[in-house]
């Protein structure tokens, strides 16, 4: 694809040479997400943030993606705060607020709602997930994790085995994942949901034409069994018509030390989108974990900033003028691991 001036709707734009290229320039960022070194490639651009759903890393990772490129950030939070509460279009405001920036990252709770603001919008619009659809950025942070995860244990993303966990109807970061995984070869997805929960058909039968193996059940036990990802997510509350139908399925699947040691492969990845709910009745992901070598979920979100910046930099072309622009940090920067 072309990324200059392009929207980032859907992982369905890229083939496997574009994420190459992606994760390629999020190689790049590095030392300037570690702030060895810093640029203002961006100076003068401004991004509009605008998060229509609750949100803790995606929005601030962005901004700070952007802001370590050199741009400033606008936020717009909150549906209520905002004209669209007054009955106004996404069309209209996506005419309006594409006049105040020269780039927007936008999430909204309707499937579909970004790729609307992004017809009318004059500059392009980053999809940071709408409604159960679609999460590309984070679908290529995870497949970016799983790269590097992977590498440190001589092996490929092709010919990968991962199990997906939890709520694969309504998690829209499993919906990218696995389409973006699906530009590789000869994956073995095991996809561990209640029956009511399973992941949308379309999806499955998309691996299947690529070639994928897909097992879907309901066991946990079993399916944990030889994979090299366990990829957990939340029961997606928000997306039920009621608290008490999505308490019916939360807690049911849960991965703690002991689970993980008994079933997994004493090295398999464990990746999780966050967040993690730790309410006592979910609880999907122990603590008991927390400092298990193969955890790698806060490997996922320091991964998002570089792979942010490289969709920053890939959209608004200044990719090959980073190093250029580039200078020493000032004060202080070691961090503690
Ligand atoms: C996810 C999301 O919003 O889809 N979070 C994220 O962006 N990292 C997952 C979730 O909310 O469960």
């Amino acid at each position: 694809m072309r990324f200059p001036g392009a929207h980032i709707l859907s992982v369905t734009q890229f083939e496997r040479a574009d994420v190459e290229r992606i994760f390629e320039v999020a190689d790049s960022m590095r030392p300037y997400a570690h702030r060895e070194r810093m640029t203002k490639v961006l100076d003068g651009a401004i991004m509009g943030n605008m998060f229509f759903e609750p949100s803790t890393r995606t929005r601030v990772s962005f901004g700070c993606a952007f802001n370590l490129l050199g741009g400033e950030v606008r936020e717009t939070t909150d549906i209520k705060a905002s004209s669209l509460t007054k009955g106004e279009s996404l069309y209209d405001t996506g005419r309006v607020m594409s006049g105040y920036s020269d780039i927007i990252v936008m999430r909204h709770p309707q499937a579909g709602s970004v790729a609307e603001f992004a017809r009318a919008s004059r500059v392009p619009v980053l999809n940071a997930g709408d409604g159960p659809n679609e999460h590309p950025s984070q679908a290529l942070l995870d497949l970016y994790t799983i790269k590097k995860e992977l590498k440190s244990r001589q092996q490929n993303i092709d010919g990968m085995h991962i199990a997906m966990i939890g709520d694969l109807k309504h998690g829209r970061t499993v919906h990218s994942l696995s389409k973006l995984v699906s530009l590789y070869e000869k994956v073995k997805f095991t996809l561990i949901s209640p029956k009511e929960l399973a992941m949308p058909d379309t999806i499955v039968e998309h691996l299947r034409q690529r070639g994928h193996e897909v097992v879907e059940t309901e066991d946990m036990e079993t399916g944990l069994v030889s994979n090299d990802i366990v990829y957990l997510t939340r029961i997606q509350e928000e997306r039920f018509a009621s608290k008490p139908e999505a308490d019916l399925y939360r807690g049911r699947f849960r991965l703690n030390r002991s689970i993980y040691t008994q079933y997994c492969q004493p090295n398999t990845v464990i990746m999780h989108p966050l967040p993690r709910d730790s309410r006592e009745d979910a609880n999907e992901l122990d603590n008991d974990l927390n400092q298990h070598p193969s955890l790698a979920i806060f490997r996922q979100t320091d991964n998002g900033v570089l792979v942010r910046m490289a969709l920053f930099a890939l959209t608004l072309d200044v990719s090959e003028q980073i190093d250029k622009s580039s200078r020493e940090v000032n004060w202080y920067t070691e961090r503690r691991f």
